[in-house]
């Protein structure tokens, strides 16, 4: 199968130390190629932040989010801002 974007043991929390509030507890996810995927939840639990982490635009505490090899997770906020990473 081929994959568009795979998601390993994301952990995304917002806040820090006493205020530190942990949203996303390591997801994982694989998403193929040409196809749609709906995500569902109770408002509050973490699909916008998800969809944020996916597209670069919020950092992550842990975890892969892989555009095939390339590993936007690790990449600086300068990184995920240029067209020139991926
Ligand atoms: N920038 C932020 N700073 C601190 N907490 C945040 C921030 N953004 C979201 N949160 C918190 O993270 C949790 C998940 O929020 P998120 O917006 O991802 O939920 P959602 O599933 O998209 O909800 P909705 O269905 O209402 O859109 C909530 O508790 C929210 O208060
Ligand atoms: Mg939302």
């Amino acid at each position: 199968m081929l994959l568009m974007i795979k998601v390993k043991n994301l952990i995304k929390s917002y806040g820090r130390d006493e205020n530190r509030t942990e949203i996303l507890h390591g997801i994982s996810v694989s998403i193929p190629k040409k196809s749609f995927v709906s995500i569902l939840g109770t408002s509050g639990s973490g699909k916008t932040t998800i969809l944020n982490c996916i597209a670069g635009i919020e950092d992550v505490d842990s975890g892969e989010i892989l555009y095939g090899e390339t590993n936007i997770a690790e990449f600086s906020k300068e990184e995920r801002d240029s067209e020139e990473s991926i």
